[in-house]
Parts: C-alpha cells; sequence; structure tokens
C-alpha cells in the first residue's frame, strides 16, 4: 500500500484526516482550535508513517547504513593529527543532500538531490577547529518537520506535492553556500536562498530575496564574488515558473543592496547549473539537459538529456541592459562547474569540467542510453571571438586530457579575472590515484593530492593568509575512510607542500554527512561572534 494511499495509517489516522488536519494551519491553531501550537503540530504529524527508509541503494535515501545522517550536532575542539595552521581563523562551511523523510512508496524513485540541506560548519581559530551541523529550515523542512513526514513528491516537480504545501517554497537548500553582506546564503538552484546565521547556523530567512529585490523565482548555486567590486553576481534560470525561458541575472554590492539586474531569454528551458563572470561579461551555459513539462505533468523527473539539442554559450556585457546577449554553439559539451573565466580584448574564455555525453545517469537520456565514457569529466576550454559580428561559434579545445575529474573549483578571489590556479576532483585512472589536482596554466603543470584508501569529496582553496598571492594556501576538504565505513577525516594540504601528504587531519569520529558543494570564509568576512555561539 502506498503511504500515500487514503487508507495509510500508522497510528490509526487516515491521510484524510490528516489532510483535514493540516488544512487548518497554524493561524488556525493558534487561534484556539487544538489548544495550543504544539497540540496542533501532533495533530498534523498523526498518522505519520513510521519512518522507514529503503534498505536498496538507489532508491530515495537507501543504501548502505550512514546514507542519512539526521543528525544536528555540535563538537567542540576536535581531535586533530598533525599541525593546524595556527594562523587559520575562518570557517569552512559545507552542504549536502540529507533526507529528512523517506518518500511515499510511489516516490522512491525519486534521485538523492531531492534530499533537504544539511549544513556543516568548521570553525577555525587559534589551531582549534569546532564542528556544528544544523539543517537550513527550510520552509519545506518545517513543513514536513511538523507533520513528521515527506509532504514534497519529485524533483522540482510541484505536481506531486501533498496539497496541504502548495505555495510553500519547495527549496532544499542543498547545493553550495556562500558567505556575503555578512549573512550565510545557502542554495538550490530552483529557488530564492536560504539566510543562516555563520556562527549559530540558525535560519534566519527560509526565503531570502535581498529586501525584496530578488526579481526571480529562482537563484543559482553558483554567484560569484568580484574581488575588485565585492559585488555578489548571481543569476537564476526558469526565473518566472517552471520551464520559463527566463533567465533573472543581477549583482549587489558589498551590503548586499542589488544594484543591476535584468531579464533574458534562454533558447530553450534547460539545465544552468553554473555560469562565468569576467570583469566585463556574463557568460551563461545552457546544456542539453532539457526541462521537459510534459514530463513533469506526467509526475515525472523535471530533466531529460536530449543529445539533439545544441548547448549554447550566452555572452552579454555587465551592466548592460542585456539586449547584447548573443548565443553561440559549438561542440556539445555537458559542463557543469566552471573552473574560470576571463576576458582579454575581444577574447572570452571559460574553463569548465565536463563529458561529452550526460554526467547525470539518474536523469533519462532521450536519443541513447547512457555512455559512461562519454559522460567523463574533461577539463574543456571555451574561448569566443567577439570581434566578428557574423560569429556565432565557440571554439572548444580539452585540455589537461590525462586528468579527468568533476566539481572545478579556483582560488575564490579570482572569480572574475584571469587566473593561474584551477582546482579539480580527479577521479584517477590507469596508474593515477584519485584525489584533488591542482593545476598551474601558467607552467601548464598538476599535481595530484592523493590520500590512499579515503574518498574525497570536493575541496576548497583557503588562502594561507589575508593577500596571499593567488594559489598560495590551503587545500581543504572531507575525506572518507574505506576502511573505516566511511569515517570523516577533515583533511589539509598545503598547496606549497604536496608531495609530504597533508600537514593535518580533524579526525572526526563518525561519518559526517554529506556534501556537494563548500566555502571558505575568512574571519574577517564574518559577523562578530556573538557570545551565545559558545558551548
Ligand atoms: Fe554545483
Amino acid at each position: 500500500m502506498s503511504e500515500n494511499s487514503d487508507e495509510s495509517t500508522a497510528g490509526g489516522v487516515g491521510r484524510r484526516a490528516f489532510l483535514g488536519a493540516a488544512a487548518f494551519g497554524t493561524g488556525a491553531a493558534l487561534a484556539g482550535f487544538g489548544g495550543t501550537a504544539a497540540a496542533a503540530a501532533t495533530d498534523r504529524a498523526a498518522g505519520a508513517p513510521q519512518v522507514a527508509f529503503p534498505d536498496k541503494f538507489g532508491a530515495f535515501g537507501g543504501g548502505a547504513p550512514g546514507t542519512n545522517n539526521r543528525t544536528e550536532m555540535d563538537l567542540y575542539d576536535c581531535e586533530v593529527e598533525g599541525k593546524l595552521p595556527i594562523d587559520l581563523d575562518g570557517t569552512w562551511f559545507r552542504v549536502g543532500p540529507d533526507p529528512q523523510y523517506p518518500k511515499p512508496d510511489k516516490y522512491a524513485g525519486d534521485i538523492m538531490f531531492d534530499g533537504e540541506g544539511h549544513v556543516s560548519a568548521f570553525r577555525f581559530k587559534n589551531g582549534h577547529v569546532d564542528y556544528k551541523t544544523r539543517y537550513a529550515k527550510t520552509q519545506r523542512w518545517k513543513a514536513q518537520h511538523e507533520a513528521r513526514r515527506s509532504l514534497f513528491g519529485m524533483y522540482r516537480n510541484p505536481t506531486t506535492d501533498d496539497p496541504s504545501v502548495k505555495g510553500l517554497s519547495r527549496g532544499t537548500a542543498n547545493t553550495q553556500l556562500f558567505v556575503h553582506h555578512q549573512k550565510l546564503l545557502v542554495f538550490k538552484e530552483d529557488s530564492p536562498p536560504v539566510y543562516m546565521d555563520p556562527h549559530t547556523l540558525e535560519t534566519i530567512d527560509d526565503y531570502y530575496t535581498f529586501g525584496g529585490k530578488l526579481k526571480s523565482q529562482t537563484h543559482t548555486a553558483h554567484p560569484k564574488i568580484d574581488s575588485e567590486t565585492g559585488e555578489y553576481v548571481s543569476f537564476g534560470y526558469e526565473a518566472n515558473g517552471l520551464c520559463s525561458k527566463d533567465i533573472h541575472v543581477f549583482s549587489a554590492d558589498k551590503k548586499g543592496a542589488v544594484n543591476w539586474a535584468v531579464t533574458v531569454q534562454a533558447p530553450y528551458a534547460g539545465m544552468m547549473h553554473d555560469f562565468a563572470v569576467t570583469q566585463k561579461h556574463i557568460i551563461l551555459y545552457l546544456t542539453n539537459m532539457v526541462s521537459d513539462m510534459d514530463r513533469i505533468r506526467a509526475g515525472g523527473v523535471h530533466f531529460s538529456y536530449d543529445s539533439k539539442m545544441p548547448c549554447y554559450l550566452g555572452i552579454m556585457r555587465r551592466g548592460g541592459d542585456g539586449k547584447d546577449l548573443k548565443w553561440f554553439t559549438g561542440q556539445n559539451l555537458f559542463c557543469t562547474h566552471v573552473m574560470g573565466a576571463w576576458t582579454d580584448g575581444d577574447k572570452v574564455t571559460v574553463d569548465m569540467d565536463g563529458g561529452e555525453g550526460n554526467q547525470f545517469p539518474f536523469f533519462p537520456s532521450l536519443r541513447e542510453p547512457f555512455d559512461p565514457l562519454k559522460s567523463i569529466g574533461l577539463i574543456r576550454r571555451f574561448t569566443v571571438d567577439l570581434s566578428s559580428k557574423t560569429n556565432d561559434r565557440y571554439q572548444t579545445e580539452t585540455i589537461y586530457p590525462m586528468i579527468s575529474g568533476v566539481l572545478s573549483r579556483q582560488d575564490d578571489r579570482y572569480h572574475t579575472l584571469k587566473y593561474r590556479w584551477g582546482f579539480i576532483n580527479s577521479t584517477g585512472g590507469p596508474g593515477k590515484p584519485a584525489g584533488w589536482a591542482i593545476i598551474d596554466h601558467q607552467e601548464g603543470k598538476t599535481q595530484q593530492c592523493s590520500v590512499p584508501d579515503y574518498s574525497l569529496s570536493e575541496m576548497t582553496f583557503v588562502p594561507r593568509k589575508k593577500g596571499a598571492p593567488e594559489g598560495d594556501g590551503y587545500l581543504i576538504g572531507l575525506g572518507g575512510s574505506q576502511k573505516e565505513a566511511g569515517r570523516s577525516d577533515l583533511i589539509i594540504f598545503d598547496t606549497k607542500a604536496v608531495a609530504e601528504g597533508p600537514v593535518a587531519r580533524v579526525k572526526m569520529p563518525f561519518k559526517c554527512v554529506g556534501q556537494v558543494h563548500g566555502f571558505w570564509a575568512d574571519a574577517a568576512d564574518l559577523p562578530a561572534e556573538r557570545q551565545a555561539r559558545k558551548i
């Protein structure tokens, strides 16, 4: 029996009764129905099924023990092996999906990226590290918490939701986070950011709109910060509703005040996971992972991969009216993350990792079976000559073909500038262990940070100190011990002494919550610490 069927009971109250209770809402409850808000919450949760995640790997929330964490934690003064850089003062944030509740049977095929965002913070100060995790208390999380069950159906498909949550944000805040204008902003690309306190991880605003100035229903997980001006530059695709071709691009000043915004049109609605910003240009990349309204209406997934559809690179001036946006085509490459980008005169260069085919096998390929070889990510250099008015093609080149990987990063202080140092989670290959690869574009050399017997999540570059040269500092990230059931170490490499191995490891006594991306915030960019955060 489906957990969503009207007959489903776990405490003698069926779904119909649950929906009836939910329809009264918090306002009615506070007005007297049920006596107190707490009692109303109990009413809404009545009949919620017992929490039981599937055992099956691949089912939503299913797999080996520890796949779901769900535990909000504080660990003061973590154990450290090696020599922690004493002058590191800041917080390394990370976030990933951590299913709050199992899905009803009919949505058990949903993808893991639909799990609720669970944020971790490693606070470095005076040679010590404190660890804290909290769920982003999204509108979705709060509704499900009260109901003690999953209420949202398939990934980016609101037609599958429980009627009681109509009108709530579907955002999970599970993909990436940034600190800007002293706020920790947590992203999922189908919704506006969630604003959390960077020290306490308390959720302050579950639908942050830059003071009401964000004119988009969506916001990328990969904004950029222009270190020359301190500006925050961002965009949202499908900005005006499901499968809309509208792309909203905007920037905000150091204090978070929106100072430029424009809405432009994509050739078609499809996935635009990352983008690039240079000193002069905004560069959008539309992949052929197409948004499919028919599939959405039929209760399926949001995206499907269509190898016949062209990928487009769109370029427009920063600060303009958007009318100069021009879309270029070239070799179809399925790229997800930008390593770096710059404008030099009339030439725009963007480095991204990507494959020749679908990299997301959890979304259907429409024309052919998923091809693992074509999914291999290599570093692709896109160049566009803007000097010719008739040119409508981008050029591509595979640089460092011996390095395959995903999750490209750079020294984040160089988001808009010509850059030298790139980083990528290298998947390794014959005779080459997996690890974090450091790429020196100036010298054309690569190095590999490998940690035997550990599987590594995405790393983040941390400058050695304020004003340190580009690439001079540390790579930090989580590793899961393959010999200890995935127990986590926070691993720290000195980028100038890679061959010596990690300079330090923060030894966690458990397997940490999973991660998509991470971000380093220097203490100078965090608000003053309140006494309350000290344990
Ligand atoms: Fe991403």
